[in-house]
């Protein structure tokens, strides 16, 4: 077993790597949930006997009882982790064994004590041939190859590898061996599984000449929308969504809508809020899901409850959709990724056409999504026959140039690179809009504080005066969004404000303003302000990764960040 702290590049420089003998290996990069980063507590862990290894994902809830359990019984723990309590426990309950299968009959009898969330692989040098998973809300899938088998906790990282998967469901097994994978119930009953094959191409999944997954992400972003778009929409005939299917009587039953989603996905539901409300006349909700799942909200069989994940696998989200399920909503998974766990919860999935995103930092998830459900707000509004068809119209023919438009945004890059330098030192910077613009600087910000581990906070322009506006001084950026002529007037006054009290600017627009009074100023196409997150959401991805690079940081693996986020 080797193991060290750090990048996962590092592990090429432990000593005897190159050594390693065998045919089955486990491995995890571990983000800390107990005990701090360092060799101890990375995984695999050990059970006293050296007899099992294990790799988890997840969180144990119940390890210290356990723990005072095991010790009770006379093991010792070296990690402060809730992992080896696993391992011990496989040891504890194999000795005890005398089925046939005594190694998947004690792991399932350690499974079957753990409370919390975990997927898990287990070795043992008792059973060289073999690698025994597990899963319980934590991701996992299994992919076969041609006399070899892959574990992951996702679809990209083993693409480029197999094509072919297994989905695990909660609470079941599988032995993996290199030419066969047997699978199991809860109770141990030998089942068959359906092998999925994903079409995602599998260089999609490689940088392909960009120098991060994260700009190469932003480049595809006019493809990931156009084929999220896919065959979906035509000017002058009604959308057809099949995954959905609703009739307009169900449409009309319901008397909200709650768009449930962490993180950049929550912002694409807050960017369309506004789009579904005012054209369908159904008060939407948009929250948090680590908020939702714990305050009982009030939900029942009138809401209908969509819940937006690009990986599918965020562990608040699936919570949400599991409580606003029980209460007798309808869901509706948005997630980039067939067969995610959250689309196998809801009754009813669609999904994104981005591609794998690799980068922590979610750019083209974020601009597909708000794509989809500014589709699914004119599907609902044309099945309410709510709408007038003209204008329905003029947003479908906007939805449709949006490829072209964020093309046209990274014809235009070297300008925003240009800013970042002049900026990147800064250690404050605000995100201001009003309406939709306030929504997408609430991403806009986020992008800039993850990767470039900049402090930044994003306002309402118009709630500046009522405090923040005292933290304004020489030395801050503050970034405005202004695409909505109606709103413009006002959020150019806050942005004198700002200028007044020594701020620099950086203004996004698709407003014709005198450029002088500003610092720099982006100008984006025109579009429906429904839209206008979309292509004002760009500049600002570029903004923070040239910041970021500037500043010679990782912007594909961002500190203290995961892609995933498959615990609490
Ligand atoms: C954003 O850049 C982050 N990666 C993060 O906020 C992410 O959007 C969030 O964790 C939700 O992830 P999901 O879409 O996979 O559920």
């Amino acid at each position: 077993m080797l193991k060290t702290k750090g990048r996962v590049s590092l592990l090429n420089e432990i000593e005897g790597i190159d050594s390693l003998k065998g045919h089955i290996g486990i491995a995890h990069t571990r983000w800390a949930t107990h005990g701090k980063p360092s060799k101890e507590n990375s995984h695999p862990h050990m059970d006293n006997s050296k007899n099992f290894s294990v790799v988890h994902n997840g969180i144990i809830e119940n390890y210290i009882e356990l723990k005072t359990f095991l010790v009770s019984k006379g093991y010792n723990f070296l990690s402060q982790t809730d992992t080896e309590v696993i391992p011990n426990l496989i040891h504890y309950y194999y000795s005890q064994e005398s089925s046939n299968n005594k190694f998947l009959h004690a792991v399932k009898r350690a499974c079957d004590d753990l409370k919390g969330s975990f997927a898990i692989e287990v070795i043992s040098i008792l059973h060289p041939d073999h690698v025994i998973v597990t899963r319980k809300d934590s991701p996992l899938v299994v992919g076969k190859g041609d006399n070899e088998n892959f574990i992951s906790s996702d679809i990209p990282a083993i693409l480029s590898f197999t094509k072919n998967f297994y989905l695990l469901n909660d609470n079941e097994y599988a032995e993996i061996y290199n030419d066969k994978i047997l699978f199991y119930d809860k109770d141990l009953n030998e089942i068959s599984k359906e092998l999925k094959n994903i079409n995602w191409d599998s260089s999609s999944a490689e940088k392909n000449g960009f120098e991060d997954y994260m700009l190469k992400e932003i480049f595809e972003e006019p493809n990931a929308i156009r084929e999220t778009i896919g065959t979906k929409l035509s000017i002058g005939k009604d959308i057809v969504l099949d995954e959905l299917n609703f009739t307009k009587d169900y449409l009309k039953s319901i008397n909200k809508i709650y768009i449930v989603a962490c993180g950049t996905a929550m912002h694409a539901g807050l960017a369309t809020k506004t789009l579904i409300e005012n054209l369908c006349n159904i008060t939407v909700i948009v929250d948090i899901a680590s908020e939702f799942r714990y305050r009982d909200p009030l939900v029942d069989e009138k809401t209908l409850a969509i819940f937006v994940s690009q990986s599918g696998e965020t562990a608040d989200t699936i919570a949400a959709l599991k409580l606003a399920k029980s209460k007798g909503a309808k869901t509706i998974a948005v997630s980039n990724v067939i067969g995610s766990s959250i689309t196998r919860e809801a009754d009813y999935s669609i999904y994104t056409h981005a591609g794998p995103e690799i980068a922590v930092a979610s750019t083209k998830a974020y601009t597909s999504q708000v794509t989809l459900l500014a589709i699914i707000g004119l599907y609902f509004s044309e099945t309410l026959e709510h709408s007038n068809k003209d204008f329905i119209n003029n947003i479908k023919k906007d939805i449709l140039s949006l490829p072209d438009k964020v093309s046209n945004i990274l014809d235009n890059v070297n300008c925003i690179k240009d800013f970042a330098k002049q900026v990147y030192t800064e250690h404050d910077m605000f995100y201001i809009g009003r309406g939709n613009d306030y929504a997408v600087a609430q991403e806009g910000s986020l992008k800039l504080k993850e990767i470039s581990y900049i402090h930044s906070e994003s306002y309402a322009s118009g709630e500046l005066k009522h405090g923040t506006i005292a933290l304004i001084e020489n030395g801050v950026t503050v970034v405005s969004i202004i695409t909505d002529e109606t709103l413009a007037p006002k959020s150019l006054s806050n942005i004198q404000e700002v200028i007044t009290r020594g701020a620099k600017t950086f203004i996004i627009t698709n407003q014709n303003l005198d450029d002088k009074n500003f610092d720099f100023v982006f100008k984006i196409d025109n579009i429906s302000p429904y839209l206008s997150p979309i292509l004002s959401i760009v500049p600002m991805q570029l903004f923070a990764y040239y910041v970021a690079k500037e500043k010679k940081l990782d912007v594909d693996k961002p500190r203290n960040l995961a892609k995933s986020v498959t615990v609490e």
